[in-house]
């Protein structure tokens, strides 16, 4: 794992879009995984920006998004479809048929499940994810005790994922869906490169369990510990409880010239 310290959420995300744009700089048709909810956001206005300015080109790029709401139809304002449309694809030149979000809405969800599986190999799999985290340690939604081998499925949120996100659904949680479909664990360990970002003190917690406490699957993201590329963006507050924190600084600032900036 590479630890990487910003002073704020904007440097963190800055720094890890630089890493999704010279990603698609140097693999124009470069495959894509990525997330939703609060974290990723000053990233994609990022990559936003990088297109509109340096010509960032999205028309080769192919995407898949990590999970949606079971129920929540593609237009319904707090449906990733939706989420994704408003922050980020409406924004840049990416190709309507190059996107993918799993289909909360689908009537045979295994088999949904299994297309989408089908459609990340087709697409030669997966060359970088964009990951948040929960405050449980979940990353997609594959909660607390999901499988390590898991692959896209259906899966029930916890009171607490719900009590969380409520705050998108006007704060009610009984407007919360109790189910989604995502990619599991075993499709984003697939995946050539992870970037798992975490902002704000209420991730401190989680993210000094994903780093420096032991692999398991209660703590979901601890996974990445495996994982050959795994780079973990933070800021001052997600990285608060760790205990390293002062070598994982020193690591960044010795980085030799040869490996690019992150
Ligand atoms: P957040 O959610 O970005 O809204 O904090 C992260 C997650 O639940 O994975």
């Amino acid at each position: 794992m590479e630890i990487i310290i910003k002073q704020n959420a904007t440097e963190g995300s800055h720094a890890a879009a630089r890493v999704v744009a010279r990603l698609i700089r140097e693999k124009p048709d470069a495959v894509l995984g990525l997330a939703t909810g609060s974290t990723p956001l000053i990233l994609y206005n990022e990559l936003i920006r990088m297109h509109r300015k340096e010509g960032l080109d999205f028309s080769r790029v192919t995407t898949f998004n990590l999970d949606e709401y079971v129920g929540l139809p593609a237009d319904h304002e707090q449906s990733y479809h939706h989420f994704m449309r408003e922050n980020l694809f409406r924004h840049i030149n990416i190709r309507p048929e190059n996107v993918h979000i799993p289909d909360g809405m689908a009537e045979d969800i295994p088999a949904c499940c299994a297309k989408y599986e089908q459609a990340i190999t087709g697409a030669g799999g997966i060359g970088l994810q964009v990951l948040g985290i929960g405050s449980d340690g979940h990353v997609g939604f594959n909660e607390p005790t999901s499988s390590f081998a898991s692959r896209t499925r259906i899966k029930t949120l916890t009171r607490q994922t719900v009590a969380d996100n409520a705050r998108f659904f006007d704060g009610d949680e009984s407007k919360v869906p109790h189910h989604c479909l995502t990619m599991g664990i075993g499709t984003i360990m697939d995946a050539r490169i992870n970037l798992l970002l975490a902002f704000g003190e209420d991730k401190a917690e989680a993210v000094a369990a994903t780093v420096e406490g032991p692999v398991a699957s209660v703590m979901p993201a601890s996974i990445l510990q495996h994982h050959p590329a795994a780079k973990i963006f933070l800021d001052e507050a997600a990285a608060a409880k760790l205990k390293l924190s002062d070598y994982y600084r020193w690591v960044y600032d010795n980085k030799p010239d040869w490996q690019q900036d992150a």
